[in-house]
């Protein structure tokens, strides 16, 4: 496997240089006040090292995924002709031990390049799935296999990274689910995983039209809703909730005194999801897979697409009720199921009194280990929509013209992102897993995150350690934003 050592190397701050360029006697000053504290932010920095270094168990696990074309039935007598991986929406549950060494044959019997990125999961650059800088993508009849050390634990999941609005809207996507090496509680009683999104179809005969690479795709000018708009748009039917859409999906069995987790994963395309269940709370334990400081109770969650949460409920009142989205439109569209309580299966579902609100928990409520440390380098990132031409920015550029990200291994980069647009933007973060390290303006010791949803006017401080070379992606994780050019490459000099 793959085992490097960075050490962290000495040169400080390049990110302060236009601060410096003010007048030579402040340049010379600076200098002799800087090199000190470069020094002791030194011997403050971690040990970088690559964040599967010493993690592999030596124990192999190996999966196949076949990417097809099926006949899928989203609810009776509603058939439509999409992708899946082995046939089945979503992808077969990958449920492996922290430190495994993971090893995926994909087959691709599409008509289509393919590829899969492993989200959520802190791998070498050439197994991350991006087409283009991380790997050719995988041809038509091509196969490709892909290795990595199951780290970190948690609730991650897998979709294609090649015409997302078409394959992973398709169908193309599921969970990997990377059980802890020295779980913090005892199991649950039960568990279940849910993938919860629209799934988008083409009209019968039509293909993909995105081009297979990231870098292509864009070029043709700012995206947007003209260039949507050119394409053959899929058509989204509805949402499903492990590919079935209310009330086909399957409903939850629990019985009274049970502790239940459910791992709540936003597979979908656009809509940011509000989850509640009927007749209880949660407790929310996790957030993108990531333990938090302290679990939180709270009536609903609130996720991104893209984002996951790990919540807990007690089975302590008998019935059957409904599990689903509050989000308006997205029940009714298919987003829920129910939980049926052993005994109960004949009971009228119950749901939400008529205007009954459940307050979802906030980031604000969500704890993460203590950070410390300066950072070596901090961008801004201003999330914008210009109305001239469709396209959603970062700064008021559209990818490939906004402006990369740049690291140096070891360095601690701090992003303060600002979402100055009126929709949600679930703002994701390939290869690392960063922190919320401030929420407008305050410091926080927020939690470690690969997904962060920023609804309007809301700004956040989001840090990572470049422990990680290669060349990544920072995007939008709604797909039509990110092809309409919400995107940027993270790169190490
Ligand atoms: Cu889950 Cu670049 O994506
Ligand atoms: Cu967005």
């Amino acid at each position: 496997m793959h085992r490097f050592r960075f050490s962290a190397s000495g040169g400080p701050v390049a990110s302060r240089a236009p601060r410096l360029a003010a007048s030579l006697a402040t340049l010379a000053l600076l200098l002799t006040l800087l090199l000190p504290a470069a020094q002791s932010w030194a011997t403050d920095r971690d040990p970088f090292v690559c964040p599967w270094e010493g993690r592999a168990s030596g124990h192999v696990r190996e999966f196949s995924l076949s990417v097809g074309q099926v006949q899928w039935e989203i609810a009776p007598g509603r058939v439509v002709q999409t992708y899946a991986y082995n046939g089945q929406i979503p992808g077969p549950e990958l449920r492996v031990a922290e430190g495994d060494t993971v090893r995926v044959t994909v087959t691709n019997t599409l008509s289509q390049p393919t590829t899969i990125h492993w989200h959520g999961i802190d791998l070498p650059v050439g197994m991350d799935g991006t087409p283009d800088f991380s790997q050719q993508p995988i041809a038509p009849g091509g196969s490709f296999t892909y290795e990595f050390v199951a780290t970190p634990a948690g609730t991650r999941w897998y979709h294609s990274h090649v015409d997302e609005l078409v394959q992973h809207g398709g169908g193309l996507y599921g969970p990997l689910i990377v059980e802890p090496r020295d779980a913090a509680a005892p199991p649950p009683d039960r568990e279940y995983t849910l993938l919860m999104g629209e799934l988008a179809t083409l009209p019968a005969n039509a293909q993909g039209s995105q081009p297979s690479t990231i870098r292509e795709r864009d070029t043709s000018g700012h995206a947007g809703h003209g260039r949507m708009a050119a394409l053959s748009l899929p058509t989204v039917n509805g949402f499903v909730v492990n590919g079935k859409a209310y009330p086909a999906a399957a409903p939850l069995s629990v019985t009274r005194g049970q502790r239940v987790r459910l791992r709540l994963i936003n597979a979908g395309l656009a809509g940011t999801q509000k989850l509640a269940l009927a007749g209880h709370h949660f407790t929310l334990t996790h957030s993108d897979g990531n333990p938090l400081a302290a679990p939180v109770e709270a009536e609903a969650v609130l996720l991104g697409p893209g984002e996951r949460a790990d919540v807990e409920f007690t089975a302590d009142n008998p019935g059957r009720w409904q599990l689903r989205s509050l989000t308006p439109g997205q029940a009714a569209a298919g987003l829920m199921t129910e939980v049926v309580y052993t005994g109960h299966e004949a009971d009228p579902v119950q749901g939400f009194a008529p205007g009954a609100e459940p307050q979802p928990a906030s980031y604000r409520q969500f704890g993460g280990p203590a950070h410390r440390g300066t950072p070596d380098r901090t961008y801004q990132i201003t999330l914008t929509y210009s109305m001239n031409d469709g396209a959603y920015t970062f700064n008021g550029k559209a990818y490939p013209d906004a402006e990369a990200i740049q690291a140096q291994v070891g360095q601690r980069v701090r992003v303060r992102i600002l979402n100055m647009n009126l929709e949600d933007h679930p703002i994701h973060l390939h290869g690392h897993s960063f922190q919320v390290v401030g929420i407008e303006d305050q410091p926080v010791d927020g939690p470690i995150k690969d997904t962060l949803t920023l609804h309007h006017g809301e700004q956040y401080d989001i840090e990572f350690v470049a422990n990680n070379p290669g060349t990544w992606l920072l995007h939008c994780h709604n797909v039509l934003h990110m092809a309409a050019g919400m995107m940027t490459e993270v790169h190490y000099q």
